[in-house]
């Protein structure tokens, strides 16, 4: 027997997965809260015209898939055609790489509603499986273009890729009777170079994101809008204002756990919430906006300590410092003991709230080069947070695993 049925559940509640658009997923739509003035100018922004274009940007773990994976589920509702999984765009992603994500997506919204294919599907579908591989490389069928092993030669034909696409969404939006929407994520954790070859890719594929019957959705980190969209006019004059999520407030966060726990509550047995929902709120104020680490902290300190002693919620207290020794194991080892100790300095000397390389370098007792370089170790780490800029200097915070690891619980840390 899970120690979670005896607190009345059929499963873990603090499950870190995204939430997803089909009903019956274990992990449903149903359970998002909050965000309802985003997702109406989401929506308005959708149904503008025959293409449309979106960024939705927000910081790790805040929401974002789950936020669009719920767009995608209304967007089906009026008629919309969309897919599960996203393309994703990686540092070596090319045109031609998308492309045959794009058309691999096509290809899965045709199957899905039964439809046979044609000579032209049967070509896509070669491309983008691989199957009409020619000395190691793959042929566009009869229109020619061949490559190797998706990689775009200098002489790519963009045109003809515009074609293929062109006419897949196309065939796919006439024989189905509707628009398609793409999502495509995880232009995430992307470095300044990263950042500079994304720009070029939407560059090139700037006349795609214009094609009759397509609605694109790019999701990414924060900022992601600035280092990659605005970077060519041409891009920019096509994607609006990005939708910036910000974090859920704590009484969202409070009322995320009580639908969790009613939607995993077993029938005829007495529910006893693991973490009350308004002590899971003000630890989430370490986190701040963090929900997949906050999940994380709930999770790990529920299979440390849940049940242990008696059926009754943890406390804050009891959840930061059963996870406290664990987390500045984890963090030591993966920064080091160096890196620890100045990090667990900078922290305390900051008691928990923001500093700057100027400030971190007092706590430290090192000088401006080996402080930004530390924290640049540690930001690489996802161990500090960039909040702010302010006259030319960068404002960190702690990451809310970091507070627990040093045993700060919340209300002991200045905001
Ligand atoms: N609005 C929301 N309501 C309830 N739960 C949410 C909401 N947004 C995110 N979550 C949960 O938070 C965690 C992180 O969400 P996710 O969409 O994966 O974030 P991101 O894509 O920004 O990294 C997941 O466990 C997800 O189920
Ligand atoms: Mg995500």
């Amino acid at each position: 027997m899970s120690i979670w049925s005896a607190y009345g559940l059929a499963a873990n509640p603090f499950f870190q997965e995204e939430l997803r658009s089909d009903p019956a997923a274990a992990y449903p739509i149903a359970l998002h809260v909050g965000r309802d003035a985003e997702m109406r100018l989401a929506l308005r922004q959708l149904g503008g015209g025959t293409s449309s274009r979106m960024i939705v940007e927000g910081a790790p773990g805040i929401g974002k898939t789950s936020f669009v994976n719920k767009l995608k589920a209304e967007a089906t509702q009026s008629g919309m055609l969309t897919h599960a999984d996203p393309v994703r765009i990686v540092a070596d992603s090319t045109v031609l790489s998308f492309v045959a994500d794009v058309l691999r997506v096509l290809l899965r919204i045709r199957t899905a509603h039964g439809l046979d294919g044609d000579a032209f599907w049967t070509r896509t579908a070669r491309l983008v499986e691989g199957e009409d591989t020619m000395a190691g490389g793959f042929t566009l069928g009869p229109i020619g273009v061949s490559y190797q092993g998706g990689r775009v030669p200098a002489e790519a034909p963009l045109g003809t890729l515009y074609e293929v696409i062109a006419e897949g969404v196309d065939r796919v939006t006439k024989d189905l009777g509707a628009h398609v929407l793409v999502h495509v994520n995880n232009l995430e954790n992307l470095g300044d170079d990263d950042a500079k070859r994304a720009a070029r890719l939407l560059r090139d594929l700037r006349d795609f994101m214009m094609v009759a019957g397509a609605h694109w959705i790019f999701v990414g980190a924060s900022g992601v809008d600035y280092a990659v969209f605005r970077e060519y006019d041409q891009v920019a004059g096509i994607f609006p204002h990005p939708i910036v999520l910000e974090p859920l407030s704590e009484t969202e966060v409070a009322e995320l756990l009580r639908r969790r726990y009613e939607h995993l509550a077993r029938e005829g047995t007495q529910l006893v919430p693991p973490v009350e929902p308004s002590v899971a709120a003000d630890l989430y104020g370490l986190y701040r906006g963090d929900l997949r680490n906050f999940l994380r902290l709930l999770s790990d300190a529920a299979a440390l300590a849940l049940g242990v002693e008696a059926i009754e919620p943890l406390s804050a207290e009891r959840i930061v410092a059963v996870a406290a020794p664990r987390y500045a194991r984890a963090i030591e080892r993966r920064v080091g003991a160096l890196d620890y100790q100045h990090l667990s300095r900078i922290v305390s000397g900051s008691r928990g709230g923001e500093f700057n390389v100027a400030s971190a370098g007092q706590h430290v007792g090192i000088g401006q080069s080996g402080t930004s370089r530390l924290i640049a170790r540690l930001r690489e780490a996802g161990l500090i947070v960039q909040v702010r800029t302010e006259a030319k200097k960068v404002f960190y915070r702690p990451a809310g695993q970091v507070l627990v690891a040093l045993g700060l619980a919340a209300g002991t840390i200045v905001p």
